[in-house]
């Protein structure tokens, strides 16, 4: 039996015909001229100076860090649900990651748990606009402000949120995105970094390109760095989603609609919320399963698995990880992070491809119904 996927992109003729270009064009003096465009359409869609197109989200965060100067003993708070790509980059610099708690609404990262979490070792904050869900932006941003924390806002899963009519990905020193084949508009792999500050703009340009300095000859470096660089067909495929990207996000948002039409009424399952003044692009539907129902994420799948249908767990509590289980810090974490110990294990997300009918969802959602009610 084929599944349901639980996420693919939208690949219209436009793509195929840009990479197409890419392929037969962007070579020699032309190498760079999609990721020109697409740079410069994408700091105008966010609202940025700068923009950076990399070969992934992770290293765009990697970037972020060492622009910043974060270095041993350094601490970073990230929160405790997201993936461990907002987090590993973190150890690559040698410095330690602090887990906070999230939200009970949106999921991401609680302002009071990041309050609670700084120290005098504390450099910097990455909050997750998580599943296309903003965390409470301003409250973050003053509480930075003061105790002088830099901000990375990993918006790798949140293109075409806004938070107070401004887009997601332009609230911290850096935004990053992730254009990974699941997300909402993709290069197949890649990532990019969007800045005000010039500073760390040409400090990450000098950085991506093994240590050479700007405008310095060929094959001279002043620094070891990293090569971190997107290559042209990716970009031509970036440039021709991005000029799609309100159609690309317009069906994220129909796709939930169709969810939530049809779940909102159910009692005990909780969907992805939109707090007032934010606009959600759910890059995930996410659905929480009340313990009542007495079922683990993994079981939902499970039972979901056998009617055709796949999905994805909530992520894990990253201090549940056996990747931090050296880390004392993860110990008190996982003492100390109610909230993301009661949403995780109960959250499932559905499927929601590009590419899925209003018929399609509608039977996810019957057999959701079905696991949920024993039926
Ligand atoms: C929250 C978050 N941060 C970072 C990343 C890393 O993105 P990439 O796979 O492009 O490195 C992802 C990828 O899915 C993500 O979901």
């Amino acid at each position: 039996m084929e599944l349901i996927p639980v996420a693919g992109p939208w690949i219209t003729q436009k793509e195929i015909d840009y990479v197409a270009d890419a392929a037969a064009n962007a070579w020699y003096g032309n190498a760079n001229m999609y990721h020109e465009r697409f740079e410069k359409a994408f700091s105008h869609y966010i609202g940025t100076e700068y923009a950076m197109a990399l070969p992934s989200c992770t290293s765009a965060i990697h970037l972020s860090l060492l622009s910043l100067g974060i270095r041993k003993n350094d601490e970073i708070i990230v929160p405790d649900l997201t993936w461990i790509a907002t987090a590993a980059p973190v150890s690559y610099v040698g410095a330690t990651p602090v887990f906070a708690d999230c939200d009970e609404k949106t999921w991401c990262i609680s302002v009071d748990a990041f309050q609670e979490c700084i120290t005098p070792k504390t450099k910097a904050v990455i909050p997750v606009d998580l599943y296309g869900n903003m965390p409470e932006m301003d409250a973050i941003r003053e509480i930075a402000q003061d105790h002088d924390i830099a901000i990375i806002e990993d918006a790798a899963e949140a293109i075409g949120s806004e938070y107070h009519g401004k887009r997601s990905g332009c609230f911290g020193d850096t935004g990053v995105f992730s254009f990974h084949g699941s997300k909402t508009m993709t290069t197949g792999e890649g990532g990019m970094l969007v800045t005000d500050r010039k500073d760390l703009f040409e400090r990450c340009l000098i950085l991506r390109d093994h240590g050479r300095a700007l405008g310095d000859k060929m094959f001279w470096n002043a620094e070891v760095g990293y090569k971190y660089k997107m290559s042209s067909m990716q970009a031509a495929l970036g440039l021709a989603q991005l000029e799609r990207i309100d159609e690309l996000v317009n069906r994220k948002r129909q796709i939930f609609g169709w969810y939530q039409e049809n779940l909102q009424t159910v009692d005990g399952i909780t969907l992805n919320c939109e707090p007032s003044g934010t606009k959600n692009s759910y890059w995930m539907v996410t659905a929480i399963f009340d313990p009542k129902f007495g079922l683990l994420k993994e079981d939902v799948m499970c039972l979901l698995k056998d009617k055709g249908i796949d999905s994805r767990p909530f992520f894990y509590p990253l201090s549940s990880q056996p990747a931090y289980s050296g880390l004392d810090l993860a110990c008190e974490a996982r003492e100390r992070n109610v909230m993301a110990y009661r949403v995780s294990p109960y959250g499932v997300n559905l499927p929601c491809g590009m590419t899925i009918t209003s018929e399609s969802v509608n039977y996810v959602c019957d057999a959701v119904k079905g696991v949920a009610f024993n039926d």
